[in-house]
Formats: C-alpha cells, sequence, structure tokens
C-alpha cells in the first residue's frame, strides 16, 4: 500500500494507472476510520482497479467555533485499517499543499447547500464542494464512494458532478449502525458513556416515526411531533433541526410520500449527531433518478 502526501506525487501516480487502462475508486474521508468507512472502502474496492482512500482533515468545512482542531485523528489505526480493507493508495495531503498561500477558490451548491444543515453551518458545503472537487481533480477517479449518513452532503456531492461535467459516478452507500441502531460516526467519540446511552434516542425516534407513516400518517409536523419527543425526553440531547424533506432536491415537505427523507441533527454533550432515514418506499423517478442519493 502506498502512502502519498503530496499532490503531484499523486497526480504522477494516478496518470500512471489511468494510462494502463486502470479504474479508479476514490473513498474521500477525514480518517479516524470505523466500520462505516470499512463500508465504504468494501464497496470501492470491488469497483475500482485501483482503490484510494484519502485522509484528509478539511479546514475549509469547519466554522471558527466547530471543532477542527479537535477532530479525531488516528494514522497508524487508519493505515491498519486501509491495509485489512484492500487499499492501494492512502492520499493524506497537507493543509498547505491542498490550500497553499494565495488560495481564493472555492465552489458552492446553491440550493441543495441551504436547508438542514446548511442552516446552522454556513459555508460548510461550500468547504466540503470544493475539497472534493479538488479531490476529484488530482485523484480522476472514475467512481466515488460517500456515506448515507451525511445524505446532504451526497446530494450536494451528486449535484457537483453532475453540473460540472466531473465525468466522476458519485455512489451512496447505506448507513452502517451500531447493534443498538446509533450511526457510526467518528464524532461518537467525543461522547462519554451516559451520552453514548442517551444517543440511542435518536435512531429509536426515527425508527418510531416511519413507524407512523406505514401506519399511515402523512402530515410532517406530527412526524416531526413525534421525533422530537422521544428526543427531548433525554435530558442531555439538544434538538438542532427535524425535518422531512425531498430526499433530491431537499425542500421542506408538507405532506409526506413514500421517499420522503426524514433528518435530524441534534448536539448530545460536545458531540454534534446527524441521521436520517427514508420513509416507506425509496422510489426512484425522473430527473431524481439522477441524483438520488
Ligand atoms: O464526509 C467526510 O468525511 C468529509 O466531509 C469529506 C467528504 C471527506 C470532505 O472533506
Amino acid at each position: 500500500m502506498k502512502v502519498i502526501e503530496n499532490v503531484q506525487e499523486m497526480q504522477d501516480f494516478i496518470k500512471g494507472a489511468r494510462a494502463k487502462g486502470l479504474k479508479i475508486a476514490l473513498v474521500p474521508t477525514m480518517g479516524f476510520l470505523h466500520d462505516g468507512h470499512r463500508e465504504l472502502l468494501k464497496t470501492g474496492r470491488g469497483l475500482g482497479d485501483v482503490l484510494v482512500l484519502s485522509i484528509f482533515v478539511n479546514p475549509a468545512q469547519f466554522g471558527t467555533k466547530e471543532d477542527f482542531k479537535t477532530y479525531p485523528r488516528d494514522f497508524e489505526k487508519d493505515l491498519r485499517i486501509a491495509g485489512e480493507c484492500g487499499v492501494d493508495c492512502i492520499f493524506a495531503p497537507k493543509a498547505g499543499d491542498m490550500y497553499p498561500e494565495g488560495y481564493q477558490t472555492f465552489v458552492e451548491v446553491t440550493e441543495a447547500s441551504k436547508n438542514l444543515c446548511g442552516e446552522s453551518r454556513p459555508g460548510h458545503f461550500r468547504g466540503v464542494a470544493t475539497v472534493v472537487l479538488k479531490l476529484f481533480n488530482i485523484v480522476m477517479p472514475n467512481k466515488a464512494i460517500f456515506g448515507k449518513k451525511d445524505y446532504q452532503q451526497l446530494v450536494v456531492i451528486k449535484r457537483l458532478a453532475e453540473d460540472l461535467n466531473l465525468g466522476v459516478e458519485v455512489i451512496g452507500v447505506d448507513t452502517v449502525r451500531e447493534p443498538d441502531g446509533l450511526a457510526m460516526s467518528s464524532r461518537n467519540s467525543y461522547l462519554t458513556e451516559a451520552e453514548r446511552e442517551a444517543a440511542r434516542c435518536i435512531p429509536e425516534a426515527l425508527k418510531e416515526a416511519e413507524k407512523g407513516f406505514l401506519k399511515g400518517e402523512r402530515d410532517s409536523g406530527a412526524v416531526v411531533g413525534t421525533v422530537k419527543k422521544i428526543i427531548e425526553k433525554e435530558p442531555s440531547a439538544v434538538v438542532e433541526y427535524i425535518k422531512v424533506c425531498d430526499k433530491d432536491t431537499l425542500a421542506d415537505l408538507d405532506r409526506i410520500e413514500d421517499g420522503a427523507l426524514l433528518a435530524v441533527a441534534v448536539r448530545i454533550g460536545r458531540a454534534r449527531l446527524i441521521d436520517n432515514r427514508i420513509l416507506g418506499k425509496d422510489k426512484e423517478g425522473g430527473r431524481s433518478k439522477k441524483c438520488s442519493a
């Protein structure tokens, strides 16, 4: 397994691979790998001749009051997991190489970035879209794999790839969960034992909401109310948002149909946790088929 830190070296390696006709699969991450990342890597391994894992804690997607400095990092463990998952090359650039002095170019996916996390994390998706575009330009993947836990991120990146004709197929992989249903996330490591216990309320609330939908509830307000009531039973949980949206445009929905996205962001202690669930059948159709996460 190759480890490359330098942008130019990465581009040279990829040009060599592409010249041999090899297909490239990229799994972009911020490291601190867990079983959710293993699933992304497993998917990538099956899709490319060369599997590239990028590890880069991207300063451009963190707000000034957010956790960039304290974001968990463990490169030795990441190396081990990458080896176990059959990664061919780790690309781990330094911030100064990705954003050298004088850097001033950013890309924005305007509509898909507005709702949900876009409201509480201004500039976040601009930072994500920019770094992902840079990674695509450097690694030139045929396929790129992202998790559905960060559902809005996936929609934003699909839109980016389509709108800018990047020629990269963006693939979403189902969320991997702990045995009690909590979505795997590097930020779960911020939770104390008691907070971790409290965090079960998030998947439980989403599950209850889906039960209500399956019994015939179609009013967004009622579904949001169910989720809120369950989460707010936990004194340490602070709801940031609970929303029902169109899964492709991410526009708010008043009436729910099969395939709507129920998405939440909740703060517990130091951790900001996001999760989501597609209600009912995940139907495809029209333009949405292409950008369905
Ligand atoms: O999901 C992540 O880990 C990051 O947002 C990503 C896509 C690697 C961009 O920094």
